[in-house]
């Protein structure tokens, strides 16, 4: 069997003495676009923190481009290019766009790299390189979301988690993250796992999806399949 780019293979999670994954697989090939959906609370930012050494699984394994990262804490993740771009965006809001981005060159790569990141990122969001020495707090919500997928990209991620980026935001700066995010895929061969509770748009731009419901994987497929499923239309798609 020949072993996927990325695989989270059957993990485990507990908190204190509470299971809130049970089995949970998923995979990517190298550049594919995967995307997690499921209700809140369903297990989906457990599921990618996971993924991304953030908390420890029990039991399974993370395997990524044939090294098994199982038990590694988050900085051998992030040294192997697993990048996660959190929930609620975690700025920090009395450093400038600039220092913000600095922060995310976190390998030993990204840092030797970062001046000519800055300049792909500036590239992408002419906006940020216009507000590059404004306080991150004071951001709009939109901007602040460009900030935070571009501190993850100044990582050099191969494998970039996102974790609701849509949340609160406008559709077109959405869209605007979501066409950059593609164009990395299908340029530098970049894969992605999308968390999203926009469960249309998120299979929009995915190649395949998984659905979580109560820590379990229940439904899975290609975007496609997932679209036309009538399980995910009727309990996601809202007809
Ligand atoms: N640090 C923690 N300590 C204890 N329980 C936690 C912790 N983080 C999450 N949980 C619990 O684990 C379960 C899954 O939470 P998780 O945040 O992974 O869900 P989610 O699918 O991301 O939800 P949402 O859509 O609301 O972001 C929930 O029942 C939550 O209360
Ligand atoms: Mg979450």
């Amino acid at each position: 069997m020949g072993e996927k780019y990325f695989q989270v293979d059957k993990i485990n999670v507990k908190y204190g003495d509470i299971q809130v994954l049970w089995d949970v697989s998923f995979e990517a090939d190298q550049g594919e676009i995967i995307a997690l959906v499921g209700s809140n609370g369903a297990g989906k930012s457990t599921s990618v923190k996971a993924a991304g050494g953030l908390v420890k699984v029990y039991d399974g394994h993370i395997r990524f481009d044939g090294k098994d990262l199982t038990g590694g804490n988050c900085r051998k993740f992030i040294d192997y290019g697993v990048i996660l771009c959190p929930e609620g965006r975690q700025l920090f809001p009395n450093m400038t766009v600039y220092e913000n981005l600095e922060m995310g060159a976190c390998s030993k790569e990204a840092e030797s790299r970062k001046k000519e990141t800055i300049e792909k990122i500036y590239s992408w969001f002419p906006k940020l390189k216009e507000r590059s020495s404004q306080m991150a707090g004071t951001l709009s919500g939109g901007e602040q979301q460009m900030v935070a997928f571009s501190r993850g990209m100044m990582g050099l991620p191969k494998l970039f988690m996102m974790d609701e980026p849509s949340l609160g935001l406008a559709p077109t700066i959405v869209d605007d993250i979501f066409r950059i995010a593609k164009k990395v895929a299908i340029e530098e061969g970049l894969t992605i796992v999308l968390v999203e509770q926009d469960v249309r748009k998120a299979l929009k731009l995915a190649d395949r999806g998984y659905v979580l419901e109560n820590g379990v994987i229940n439904i899975s497929g290609t975007a496609q399949e997932l679209m036309t499923n009538e399980e995910v239309k009727k309990a996601y798609l809202g007809f």
